[in-house]
């Protein structure tokens, strides 16, 4: 591990505007310099730069952090790589780490195996070019593809011997080791395979093009239709996307989520820049949050066939869980976007984007197909699904209530009757809780929805103590005989809490300081978001008092509640008992 100080050295000597200058085009706004995000497609710029704070963040996707994690996210680095970049931009040189240039190895790896990567996806492409029977080109070709487009997505062929690409690189010395890692080859007793070929190839890119795995179709019906790499230390399945490095800037304002490479490759030579697919595996919260850097609406054209429509009610979900809007694109009669592209044209697909469907009364009209509204009792059942369904997908009254009123309408439901069963339901589902409300929904999973409630709750008073003490670290001399680092339950807050109440007794508030100390982007993001709180409300004194005193304790009482939790002895609970009955008791003054 490089040393604390020297990161606080290197962080420090690269200010962070001008850095990212060399990015974005950042212009003076007040004390912030402000820029088009480059995390996210935009039109007016809503990425800030703070020379403050030496912090930059984004007020429409809420990408932030510091000097650091804007080069990793940027330039997809690890931290090391990061901070080597950043070292050598000032001149310092990091020393050779005493974990006996284990990290440079890895680094040196790394190159190594995108290296490969990028060998392979040229041989392939010089091979769907120069095979004299063009059996990959025809094949592309017979579907519509043209040379941009091939040319563009780097597509080629894998040849027909069951060695070639790996004899060729081979030749170029790379170590089987290497190689072994790269996820293209099989190693045998017998001697080593190819894992592709006789196939048409599809390099998968990450969002700053770099050639991360591959995908491979057979010419005819055989089967798997579709080979993909494994897994590597360079393709985590559930964090890329296909089509993502060129969706990114396409400057729409949603992107548009389907299943295949076909159908992004297809969407795209069409003009509709914006599609991308998760690929060989079902779609994940990694893929979510993806998104989420780029755009705040999903448009999912999932295949119609069942198959399809199930991918989507899952990843419907997904997609609101990490904030995304999401709409329903509908391709039928046809199969896909490439299949409903090459039948109907451009402007037709244009018009069912136009057309596209609010997932909700998607999820609805799926649900609808199950019951037959013919017979009495089947309605019956169907009108409370759908009840049930709106209280538990829309927690807040006053959407609930629209989304009532309109699903009343488009699915003709008596408009009163579903209003009053939706207003009982949620009734019950705020005041007895515990109860399971929803015939369907097991007793198990509300017990979760509670605990997750109730977490968010309690992340939300960290997270405003933490924000409020960044604004006023004076606030920190009254609090100091109260609270502790360990009353922040989350471990990130907790850690913010240790380095934030050390710094303010030293009297150096050095927000992004706290930063680096957190390698993981994620987490980088969580703790930006401290230093940039939705609304700064100004108190007066007595409220001030009032409202910071019910944040500690409710601070407090979240610490308690989750240690009773898992308190195992009745002194433990007693204690807590006892410092709850205190806790009422406190009263912080402010000076
Ligand atoms: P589909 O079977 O819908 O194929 O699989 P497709 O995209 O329409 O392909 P074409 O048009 O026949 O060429 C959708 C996606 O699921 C993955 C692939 O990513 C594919 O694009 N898949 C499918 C596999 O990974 N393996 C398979 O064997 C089949
Ligand atoms: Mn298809």
């Amino acid at each position: 591990m490089i040393e604390e100080q020297l990161i606080e050295e290197i962080r420090s000597r690269n200010d962070i505007v001008s850095v990212i200058s060399s990015y974005v085009k950042l212009e003076r706004r007040g004390s912030s310099y402000f820029g088009l995000c480059p995390f996210h497609n935009e039109k007016s710029p809503s990425f800030s730069v703070s020379p403050q704070k030496q912090m930059y963040y984004c007020f429409g996707c809420g990408e932030g952090g510091n000097v650091i994690s804007f080069i990793m996210k940027y330039e997809n680095y690890d931290f090391m790589e990061a901070l080597k970049f950043l070292a050598d931009r000032v001149g310092i040189t990091l020393p050779e780490q005493n974990d006996g240039g284990e990290s440079r190895r890895r680094n040196e790896r790394r190159q190594q195996l995108l290296a490969v990567q990028q060998e392979a996806a040229k041989y392939y492409y010089y091979m769907l070019k120069n095979d004299p029977q063009q059996t990959g080109y025809r094949y592309l070709s017979g579907r519509g593809l043209t040379d941009d487009t091939i040319l563009r997505f780097g597509l080629g062929f894998s040849g027909r011997g069951a060695g070639e690409l790996y004899r060729y690189l081979h030749k170029k010395e790379y170590s089987d080791d290497i190689l072994k890692e790269s996820g293209l080859f099989t190693f045998e007793e017998k001697g080593v395979k190819d894992k592709f070929w006789n196939r048409v190839m599809f390099p998968i890119m990450d969002v700053n093009n770099r050639v991360i795995g591959f995908g491979g179709r057979v010419l005819g019906d055989a089967k798997p239709k579709y080979l993909n790499s494994p897994e590597t230390q360079l393709f985590d399945k559930s964090r890329n996307l296909y089509g993502l490095n060129y969706a990114r800037s396409a400057r729409k304002n949603y992107i548009i989520l389907c299943e295949g490479y076909m159908d992004v490759i297809a969407l795209h030579q069409a003009g509709f820049t914006n599609a991308v697919a998760a690929l060989g595996t079902s779609f994940t919260s990694g893929h979510a949050s993806l998104l989420k850097r780029y755009t705040h609406e999903v448009y999912c054209t999932f295949d119609s066939d069942d198959a399809g429509i199930r991918a989507a009610l899952r990843a419907i979900p997904i997609l609101k869980g990490a904030g995304l809007s999401v709409r329903v694109i509908h391709m039928d009669p046809y199969k896909d976007p490439d299949e409903f592209i090459k039948a109907l044209g451009t402007d037709a697909f244009a018009e069912r984007i136009r057309q596209a469907q609010n997932s909700f009364f998607f999820e609805i009209s799926v649900l609808e197909k199950g019951y037959d509204r013919a017979d009495p009792e089947q309605k019956t059942a169907f009108y409370r699904a759908v009840s049930a369904k709106l209280v538990e997908t829309f927690p807040e009254e006053m959407e609930r209530s629209n989304y009532t009123e309109a699903v009343a309408n488009e699915f003709s439901i008596p408009y009163e009757m579903l209003r009053s069963d939706v207003q009982k339901r949620a009734l019950y589902y705020k005041e007895v809780p515990g109860e399971p409300v929803l015939a369907a929904e097991s007793p198990d999973k509300r017990e979760t929805v509670r605990r997750q409630k109730k977490e968010s709750g309690s992340n939300r008073t960290q997270k405003i103590l933490l924000s409020w003490l960044i604004e006023e670290p004076d606030l920190f001399f009254s609090l100091r005989p109260y609270i502790t680092e360990q009353d922040f339950t989350n471990p990130v807050y907790r850690q913010v809490a240790g380095l934030l109440f050390k710094q303010i007794e030293n009297g150096a508030l050095e927000p992004s300081g706290i930063l680096s100390r957190f390698e993981d982007p994620e987490i980088q993001k969580e703790v930006t978001a401290l230093f940039y709180p939705p609304e700064k409300a100004e108190y007066k004194t007595a409220d001030k008092e009032k409202i910071l005193n019910d944040t500690v304790r409710l601070l407090k009482q979240n610490y308690l509640d989750e240690l009773g939790r898992s308190a195992e002895d009745i002194e433990t609970l007693q204690m807590i008992a006892m410092e709850k009955a205190n806790l009422q008791k406190m009263h912080i003054k402010l000076n």
